[in-house]
C-alpha cells in the first residue's frame, strides 16, 4: 500500500472552495433520478414507509459508499483507475475503476437521451404546445416523439453538446461555475413549484400518497428498489465521487462535504415530491410511472393549471438543469480517465467520448422506436443500459469500494484521511462508527441486497 503521492503535475486541475466542491457535487447527485423517480418510488412502495427505508440505506449504505470514494479519490488525487493502482500498486483493484467507467459510459448514453427530451419539452413549454388540454392528445405527443427517428437524435445531440462544452472548460472554470450558478437557481425553481402545487385546492391526498406510511406496500423488492435508488440518486459505485474528490484539498472535511451532500440530495428529492404529487392528485390524475410521470402526466396537469404554462417553462427548466449537472459529472468520470491513462488532451478526450457516447445513445434512442425488437437478455438497449448499471454495476461498484477501504487501506488510513491526519478534531466514537459503517453495515446491505435478487 502506497501513501498518497504528494509530486503531482501541479498542472492538475483542482475545485476553488469547498462550496464549490459542494455544488458540484450536490449538482452530480441531484438529477433525474431525484425529479422522476423518487417521486412515484416513493407512492408505489408505501409513502412514507419507503421514505424511511430510503432514509435508512443513505445512512446505513450511502454514507459509509461515498466516504470511501471520497478517501480513495483524495489520497490519491487521480481518475478512477489509477485511483486504486495509486493505493494498492502491484494488485488488481484497479478493475473496480475501470467497472465504474464502464458503469458511467452507460449511464451517459441513456441519460444523454432523456437530457435531450428534457430539451425538446422545455422548446414545447416555450412554444405553450401542453394547451391541447387532452390527456390522450398528449400522450400521442410524446410516443410519435420518442418513437421517431432524427428528432429525439437531434435533441440527444444538443444535450451532449452541451454537457460536452461544460466539461471541455475543465474542473474550475467549467463544471464548478456551472454548477455554482445553476444549483441554487435549480433550488429556487422547484422550491417555488412546489408552494404552488401544495397551494392547488385538493392537494391534501398527493401529501398522503408521499407522506403516510403504509406498510403493507413494503416487500423484499422495496428494498432492492431503495437501495438502489439511493445509489443512483447519490451517484456511487460509479466512481463519479472518486473522481471529483480527486480535485478536492487535502485540507477540505471529506466527512461533512459527504453528509451535506447526501443531506442536499434527499431534501431536493423531497421538495421534488411536494411540487409533484400534490398537483397531480389536486387534478384527480392518477401519477404516472417514469417517463410518463414526466412528460405525459405533467404537461396535462401544467395545461389545466392557472399559469400552468410559465410553470411549464421553469419545470422543464429545473429538469434541464438537473440532468445537465449530474451529465457533466458522468463525462468527467470518463473524460478524466482518458486525460490520465492514455495521456491525451482534455479537448481531444472530450471529443472521442462524445463521439462513443453518441453512438450508443443513439442505440439506446433508436432503441424506443425502430429497434425496439432487438431485445437483450429479454430488454431493449435503454432498458438494458439502464439495469445493468443502476442494479448491478454500481451495486458491485459500492462493494468493491467499501472493501478497499474498510480492509485493504485499513483502519489508520480511513481515520488519517476522515480528520485530515490529526489536524480536524473528532470524537474517537464518531471514527469507530464511521470504520464499522464502511466495513461492516455497507458491505452487509448490499450482500443482503445481491441475495435477496438472486432469490426473488
Ligand atoms: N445521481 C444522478 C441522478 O439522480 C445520476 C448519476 C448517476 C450521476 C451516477 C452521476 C453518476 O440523476
Amino acid at each position: 500500500m502506497e501513501k498518497a503521492n504528494n509530486s503531482k503535475p501541479s498542472k492538475r486541475d483542482s475545485f476553488g472552495s469547498s462550496f464549490g466542491v459542494l455544488v458540484a457535487l450536490a449538482g452530480s447527485a441531484v438529477g433525474l433520478g431525484n425529479l422522476w423517480r423518487f417521486p412515484y418510488l416513493v407512492g408505489q412502495n408505501g409513502g412514507a414507509a419507503f421514505i424511511l427505508i430510503y432514509l435508512g440505506f443513505v445512512i446505513l449504505a450511502g454514507l459509509p459508499v461515498m466516504l470511501a470514494e471520497f478517501i480513495i479519490g483524495r489520497r490519491s488525487q487521480a481518475s478512477a483507475r489509477k485511483a486504486f493502482l495509486t493505493l494498492a500498486p502491484g494488485s488488481r483493484w484497479d478493475i473496480t475503476g475501470v467497472l465504474g467507467v464502464i458503469c458511467c459510459i452507460l449511464i451517459l448514453s441513456f441519460y444523454s437521451v432523456v437530457g435531450g427530451w428534457g430539451t425538446e419539452y422545455l422548446y414545447k413549454a416555450v412554444c405553450f404546445d401542453f394547451n391541447t388540454g387532452n390527456d390522450q392528445a398528449l400522450k400521442t405527443m410524446f410516443s410519435n416523439f420518442s418513437t421517431s427517428v432524427w428528432r429525439p437524435l437531434i435533441c440527444h445531440s444538443i444535450f451532449l453538446a452541451l454537457t460536452a462544452g461544460i466539461v471541455i472548460a475543465g474542473v474550475q472554470n467549467g463544471i464548478e461555475k456551472f454548477s455554482k450558478v445553476m444549483m441554487p437557481v435549480l433550488f429556487l425553481i422547484v422550491i417555488g413549484i412546489a408552494v404552488r402545487s401544495m397551494t392547488l385546492k385538493g392537494s391534501g391526498p398527493g401529501l398522503d400518497y408521499l407522506f403516510k406510511p403504509d406498510w403493507s406496500k413494503v416487500t423484499s423488492q422495496t428494498f432492492l428498489a431503495a437501495l438502489g435508488q439511493a445509489f443512483f440518486s447519490l451517484s456511487l459505485g460509479s466512481c463519479m465521487v472518486v473522481t471529483y474528490a480527486s480535485y478536492v484539498k487535502k485540507d477540505a472535511n471529506i466527512l461533512s462535504l459527504s453528509a451535506q451532500t447526501a443531506a442536499a440530495d434527499t431534501v431536493f428529492a423531497l421538495i421534488a415530491g411536494c411540487a409533484i404529487m400534490p398537483a397531480v392528485f389536486a387534478f384527480g390524475i392518477s401519477p404516472g410511472e417514469g417517463p410518463d410521470l414526466v412528460f405525459i402526466t405533467l404537461p396535462h396537469i401544467f395545461s389545466q393549471m392557472p399559469m400552468g404554462g410559465i410553470i411549464a417553462i421553469f419545470f422543464f427548466l429545473a429538469l434541464l438543469l438537473a440532468a445537465l449537472t449530474s451529465a457533466i459529472s458522468i463525462l468527467e468520470v470518463i473524460v478524466a480517465f482518458c486525460i490520465e491513462e492514455f495521456k491525451m488532451k482534455r479537448g481531444v478526450a472530450v471529443a472521442l467520448v462524445f463521439i462513443l457516447i453518441w453512438i450508443l445513445g443513439a442505440l439506446c434512442s433508436l432503441s424506443m422506436g425502430p429497434l425496439d425488437s432487438f431485445k437483450i437478455l429479454g430488454r431493449n438497449i435503454f432498458d438494458l443500459f439502464d439495469f445493468l448499471s443502476a442494479n448491478f454495476l454500481m451495486l458491485i461498484g459500492g462493494l468493491l469500494v467499501v472493501i478497499f477501504v474498510g480492509w485493504k487501506l485499513g483502519r489508520k488510513v480511513v481515520f488519517d484521511e476522515v480528520n485530515n491526519g490529526g489536524s480536524l478534531k473528532m470524537a474517537p466514537w464518531l471514527l469507530k462508527t464511521l470504520l464499522f459503517l464502511i466495513r461492516f453495515a455497507a458491505p452487509a446491505a448490499l450482500l443482503a441486497i445481491a441475495f435477496f435478487q438472486i432469490h426473488e
